[in-house]
């Protein structure tokens, strides 16, 4: 399935300091979890805060051909009605979802622990991505795939297990996706689904799940792993959720702040969850001045204000274990980088691959195009910072909304402005960017 907007390009150019109070949209990892744990609950469950980003949006309405009962009751307020754990209804058409990732392999696992057929598909980004790292591990829990294109691409069929087995599974890479796609079909299998992970990815679904009554105890494994160990079959109850706003939303206007010569603004209530937050810990090194205030928490999640003033940054070396929590960061360190003096060599990045684009390929495009040194060294990206950046080039997109949003940060500040071929992706994940970023003093045309 195809995106039916046109491409939209935009151009971004020199801006005086940027400044003001903004909030970024809530959180889309906790987006997602909320409108699913809710589906699966016994009750009701609201969510204020929610993020109305076209992914976000593409799982309400899976949820809702699921069985569940998902209501918009007000701007970013919605409730959901569940059908409790392994309730899902089987779907009477194909659950499109559109260019996300996390939406389509968290129904997965879901979908795995009932006993129906669903089919799975996306845009053309989102079916060239791997499947099958969810899929095996599902299929040792006993759902099968059916048709799927080449390689267990989308579209492909799913047939949830009638009896699913609780399994241990050490997850081959750092991804929350994999863990939590396990997480959400052990649920409904008798005994305990334990997941193993060499390095902790993202913990919302634990922290959700504990949220919503169910059994679920996390410990540490080795240097930086855990180990989260699920007892499946009890029941979930529906309950509030406050979500904050995304720390990897948040990612661009606190770049365009620390590149853009006298800025100083405010982000309200950013998720601040360590597994969360590796892009402030490297900027921080990196010289960048990042005050928190206001520090809070609603359901095991913290948050806090965030001030950001125009730094001048230095390159730093990113260890590889840093990566799992700042997976989606790279692209604006990258822009980060370019501005900064000195080397800064991301190391670790694989994973980075197999994301809405080859985004390893994208960022050493990006910084090229527009004049900074850049190399690939194996899982590696060496960025030469030079204090500025010529800019003049055209970025491509690749259906992916971070290359855009990173794009647009970085020619707030380039000598020569800075095209991208296509803005419309940016819908996906942070709807109001280009408002918001205005609001604070970018100049797009
Ligand atoms: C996400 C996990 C990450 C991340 C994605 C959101 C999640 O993917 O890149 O944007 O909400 O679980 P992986 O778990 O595959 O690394």
């Amino acid at each position: 399935m195809t995106k039916s907007s046109k491409p939209a390009p935009l151009e971004a150019r020199s801006s005086g300091p940027l400044s003001g109070n903004v909030r970024v949209p809530g959180d889309k990892s906790i987006s997602h979890r909320a409108l699913i744990l809710g589906a699966l609950s016994v009750g009701e469950t609201r969510i204020s805060g929610l993020l109305e980003g076209e992914d976000v949006l593409n799982t309400a309405k899976s949820m809702q051909a699921l069985g569940g009962e998902v209501k918009r009751t007000g701007d970013f307020a919605w409730t959901v009605r569940g059908v409790g754990v392994a309730g899902f209804a089987e779907p009477k058409m194909a659950l499109d979802f559109g260019n996300s990732g996390t939406g389509c392999r968290l129904v997965m696992g879901a979908v795995a622990g009932c006993p129906i057929t669903a089919t799975f598909d996306g845009d053309a980004s989102l079916r060239s991505r791997p499947m099958r790292r969810v899929l095996d591990p599902l299929a040792l829990m006993g759902a099968k795939v059916g048709n799927s294109a080449e390689g267990g691409r989308l579209p492909l069929t799913l047939e949830g297990a009638r009896e699913p087995v609780p399994i241990t599974y050490r997850t081959p890479v750092a991804s929350a996706q994999i863990k939590s796609a396990l997480l959400l079909a052990g649920l409904a299998a008798p005994g305990v689904t334990t997941v193993i992970e060499q390095e902790a990815s993202r913990d919302h679904t634990e922290l959700m799940l504990r949220h919503f009554g169910a059994e679920i105890v996390s410990t540490k494994e080795g240097a930086h792993g855990r180990k989260i160990a699920l007892t499946g079959q009890g029941e979930l109850h529906g309950a509030d959720v406050v979500v904050p706003a995304d720390p990897s939303s948040a990612a661009f206007p606190l770049v365009a702040a620390l590149i853009v010569e006298g800025s100083d603004i405010s982000l309200a209530d950013v998720m601040t969850n360590p597994l969360r937050t590796g892009l402030f810990a490297t900027l921080r090194e990196m010289g960048a001045s990042i005050e928190e205030s206001e520090v809070r928490g609603d359901a095991g999640e913290p948050m806090a204000r965030l001030r950001v003033r125009a730094s001048k940054l230095r390159g730093v070396e990113v260890p590889p274990e840093r990566a799992p929590s700042m997976i989606d960061e790279y692209l604006v360190l990258a822009v980060a980088a370019s501005y900064a003096e000195g080397t800064t060599i991301m190391r670790g990045l694989k994973e980075l691959r197999v994301k809405e684009s080859d985004r390893l390929e994208a960022t050493a495009a990006m910084l090229r195009v527009n004049g900074v040194g850049v190399e690939i060294s194996g899982d590696d990206l060496i960025v030469e910072g030079r204090g500025h950046v010529p800019g003049g080039g055209v970025v491509r997109t690749h259906m992916d909304h971070r290359i855009a949003m990173s794009a647009l940060v970085m020619g707030l500040a380039s000598d020569k402005p800075v095209k991208v071929d296509d803005t419309s992706f940016i819908a996906t994940s942070f709807p109001d960017f280009i408002a918001i970023m205005r609001k604070l003093g970018a100049e797009y045309s």
